[in-house]
């Protein structure tokens, strides 16, 4: 295969230039950072598990009329294809239970159940620490139109019913996550897509019985057992890569 244009390096994912135009390929790392990168470590497979774990609730949400940047299809064991989208500079927060910032920030307890779920919007800049914004700023700054602002929130609405009752179906509880959406342009047309990626790095994932984390906190709270937890999530999705752990470590760079 050729090599491909390296157009972007983030902190878990690398963007290439895709085959054909507005098309980009998302490669999965096994780096892993928490709190703004002040703590750094390698997951190993987390790469091959996300690729594959968001492909499926992607895949998944696209089926109820999600529209999303996967249209296309997984490469390889950590590589995707995606439409190429103008990311719109804002983390999605949605929460069903207490748990992380919201716990510390409101004195929460985790665990807590909220009485509804609470959609919270975080400025993409990690200069600034991603802070938390509001609807108001969003708007005001131009990070996205009112018009956006809806079409984002349904969407979000839709996106946590539909992968709350997946995962409790599962045996998995989920607490909250993150996502974000781009802007996808056909000829004069823009939709707002659901975008990036959804893995255990940016989910709170608790087993339903006993509320053990299947997630990220386990990496970010030194809580061992990292690599187990994906792996469990993609194997009660059914969704382990079939030749196991074997698989998982596979070549650094795939071009
Ligand atoms: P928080 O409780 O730390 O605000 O996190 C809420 C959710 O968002 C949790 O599922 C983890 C996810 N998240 C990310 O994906 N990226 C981030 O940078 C942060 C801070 C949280
Ligand atoms: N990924 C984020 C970072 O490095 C934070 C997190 O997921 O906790 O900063």
């Amino acid at each position: 295969m050729a090599r491909r244009r390296q157009l972007y390096e983030g902190k878990a994912k690398i963007l290439f230039e895709g085959p054909e135009p507005g098309t980009l390929v998302q490669y999965f790392k096994d780096d892993a950072t928490a709190f703004n990168s002040q703590k750094k470590g390698v997951i190993t497979g987390k790469g091959v598990l996300n690729n594959r774990i968001s492909e499926y609730l992607m895949t998944r949400l696209n089926e109820i009329g999600v529209p999303t940047h996967f249209f296309i299809r997984r490469l390889n064991m950590r590589e995707q294809l995606i439409r190429e989208v103008e990311i719109i500079p804002v983390e999605v927060v949605v929460r069903n239970v207490a748990a992380g910032s919201i716990s510390t920030r409101l004195g929460i307890p985790e665990g807590t159940r909220l009485p509804r779920s609470i959609i919270e919007y975080y400025y993409k800049n990690d200069a600034l620490g991603d802070p938390m914004v509001a609807e108001e700023h969003i708007t005001a700054f131009g990070w996205a139109h009112p018009q956006d602002m809806d079409d984002i929130v349904a969407l979000t609405l839709r996106i946590n019913d539909f992968l709350s009752g997946l995962f409790l179906g599962v045996g998995i509880t989920l607490v909250d996550f993150k996502i974000e959406f781009g802007r996808l342009w056909e000829n004069e047309d823009m939709r707002i897509v659901l975008a990036d990626e959804i893995s255990p790095d940016n989910c709170r994932l608790w087993d339903s019985k006993t509320s053990e984390k299947m997630d990220k906190d386990r990496f970010r709270r030194d809580l061992g057992k990292v690599e187990e937890a994906y792996q469990e999530v993609a194997r009660r999705l059914g969704i382990l890569p079939e030749a196991g752990m074997r698989d998982l470590k596979g070549p650094e760079t795939m071009q």
